[in-house]
């Protein structure tokens, strides 16, 4: 008898994290093992979600990421931990206690909650999210735990509300000369993705890197355009390095991230600094990833 895949899920009932966990168990071949904070959760979305989880036939557990104690008994026999925690001030000092625990349990791979650009590309200081990503990644290499990154670009699902797209002024705008390819997958593949991902023996300590679509910004308006029928007045905000320069000012003003960290994604993105350089989203043949004009055609995302 072959015994499944043990697959742990951290931040299963976050908005990825659900759709992994589902993900997953549509395989059919993997056991999963759900992490959540309260099984009798307040929250009444969240006790649904579990609820749900179960019914589908993931195992539930407690677990708190900035509770180490709670770790270890959480990562027993788990041989893959995929982590799909938010971006707050858990997501270093939160992973890095489950990479601990996966480390003393003798958990064979780790998948980061990254699902991004290549941040391993830019530097320190570009993005204050990304950096997070970086920390961990450092910290996951330091501790010789196997890893996979799963890059997917930006979501699809929340392209319309990218500050490229003024729709309240029916405008499109961008930096740059409109013209650098940008990825996006939606969340549903991403997570499709990562299914995979977990038990790919050929991506041991390296990056899986998909898109659904990449299209340069110019590309994106025409597919907005055709996809909804609404046409869109285009304008140039500056160069890229004009960009660069409204992110430092404003930052060095603004009381908090939201007035600026979108800016630092779109920098991330239009500039081609976190482009994907390996796109292989065609490793597993029954993935079809949708494409933007797809997406948008269904009106998924506006
Ligand atoms: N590329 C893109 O365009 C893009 C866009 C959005 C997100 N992302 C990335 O996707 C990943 C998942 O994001 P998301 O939006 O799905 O996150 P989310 O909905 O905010 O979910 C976060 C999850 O983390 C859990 N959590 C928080 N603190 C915890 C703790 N101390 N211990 C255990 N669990 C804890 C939450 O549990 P509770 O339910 O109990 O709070 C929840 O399940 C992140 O890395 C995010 O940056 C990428």
């Amino acid at each position: 008898m072959t015994t499944k895949l043990l697959v742990l899920v951290a931040g299963a009932t976050g908005m990825l994290g659900t759709k992994i966990v589902s993900a997953l168990l549509d395989k059919g071949n993997i056991d999963v093992r759900a992490m959540v904070r309260s099984i009798n959760d307040g929250s009444a979305e969240n006790r649904q979600k579990i609820e749900a989880m179960k019914a589908k036939g993931a195992a539930i557990a407690e677990g708190d990421l900035m509770k180490p104690e709670t770790l270890l008994s959480v990562c027993d026999g788990v041989d893959v931990v995929v982590s799909a925690i938010g971006n707050n001030d858990v997501t270093v000092p939160g992973q890095k206690n489950l990479i601990d625990a996966a480390k003393q349990q003798g958990v064979k791979r780790f998948i980061p909650s990254d699902y991004s650009v290549d941040y391993r590309k830019l530097d320190y200081g570009d993005n204050d999210n990304l950096d997070k990503r970086k920390e961990v990644f450092d910290y996951l290499q330091l501790m010789g735990l196997e890893y996979t990154l799963v890059l997917n670009g930006a979501f699809m699902d929340i392209i319309a509300y990218m500050p490229l797209f003024d729709l309240e002024h029916q405008t499109f705008q961008y930096w740059g000369d409109g013209e650098t390819p940008l990825d996006f997958t939606t969340t549903d593949d991403t997570a499709k993705y990562v299914a995979e991902a977990v038990s790919d023996p050929g991506l041991a300590n390296t990056a899986l890197e998909v898109a659904g679509d990449t299209l340069t910004p110019k590309q994106l308006k025409a597919t907005y355009e055709e996809a909804t029928g609404t046409k869109l007045t285009e304008k140039s905000l500056g160069s890229i390095a004009e960009m660069k320069a409204w992110i430092a000012n404003k930052k060095a003003s603004a009381s908090s991230l939201d007035e600026y960290i979108y800016h630092q994604y779109m920098y991330a993105m239009v500039s081609g600094k976190g482009k994907l350089d390996r796109i292989q989203s065609d490793r597993y043949p029954h993935i079809k990833p949708k494409t933007v004009k797809q997406f948008l055609s269904k009106g998924d995302s506006v």
